[in-house]
């Protein structure tokens, strides 16, 4: 096995944290637990080497932090989302949206159980008035990995056990091996796209709604303020940001207003 030294150690968490946001300072266990063995593969004999060969390479980023990020995720996840989703920030776009346009944004999506879910949960809302809307999930994510995943929509039983009998009916083809696949017309909803929160977002006042969940727990808080701050400029002016349950944004730090935990308000 090849061992990661301190300075090596050191030079990955200052590129992974310079170039991604990914805070990996306090993971060595995880950095030479998932790089040793890809190292070795490749005929190499050092973490420093294999750094040297990633920084000039495309490719070999985009496979780096697809083993270094954690893509772990579930239909429904954090269920009370949702619900405010269905009992008041629907309910007001359907008195107050005339142009029928609504523009989300689940920004970290990994491999895409989180913008079906809001899909399924617009559908079911709307009903057979969802064609009178335009519906635009934007999906991203750093990985093209899980990108690629979120495509194919294809997922185990136990990623969709959470969601209600009814939707795992509706909105999935049963496949063979207890493999589901999201049917087109809760696809359709949805563009998948390589996004690194670390650059520029360009879209101003746009979003209705930003899921920013369980992605911050990487970035340190200088970091996690900054892309606070671009999707605060992103998102339409009575839009929110929701947050994972176990994230925080520093509410001297931001411009968002809290409304309940792991929810906050642009007004
Ligand atoms: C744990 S998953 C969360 C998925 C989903 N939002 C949820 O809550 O279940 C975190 C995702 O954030 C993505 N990510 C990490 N750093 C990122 C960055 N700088 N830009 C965009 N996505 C990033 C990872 O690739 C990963 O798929």
């Amino acid at each position: 096995m090849v061992k990661i030294t301190d300075n090596e150690f050191q030079d990955f968490v200052k590129y992974m944290n310079k170039n991604y946001g990914i805070d990996l300072s306090k993971k060595r266990i995880l950095i030479e637990g998932r790089l040793s063995n890809l190292i070795e593969k490749k005929g190499m004999n050092s973490f420093s080497e294999y750094l040297k060969s990633v920084k000039n390479n495309n490719d070999e980023q985009t496979m780096l932090v697809n083993k270094l990020t954690t893509n772990y995720t579930y239909f429904y996840r954090e269920e009370k989302h949702f619900q405010y989703l269905v009992d008041t920030i629907l309910p007001f776009e359907e008195k107050t949206n005339k142009a029928k346009l609504l523009n989300i944004w689940s920004a970290g999506c990994s491999s895409g159980e989180e913008p079906y879910t809001i899909a399924m949960i617009l559908d079911d809302y709307f009903k057979y008035k969802i064609n009178q809307w335009k519906i635009r999930i934007n999906a991203t994510d750093i990985s093209e990995n899980v990108l690629s995943k979120a495509r194919e929509g294809i997922y185990s039983e136990d990623s969709i056990s959470k969601l209600p009998e009814s939707y795992i009916k509706r909105y999935f083809i049963k496949l063979c091996d207890n493999k589901y696949q999201v049917i087109p017309e809760i696809k359709k909803h949805i563009k998948f796209k390589v996004f690194n929160l670390m650059t520029p977002v360009q879209e101003k006042n746009r979003y209705h709604v930003i899921f920013l969940r369980n992605v911050m727990i990487y970035f340190d808080p200088g970091t996690k303020n900054n892309i606070v701050n671009k999707l605060y400029s992103a998102t339409r002016p009575g839009g929110c940001l929701m947050i994972g349950h176990a994230e925080i944004i520093q509410r001297a730090q931001s411009k968002y207003h809290y409304i309940k935990p792991a929810i906050y308000k642009k007004e």
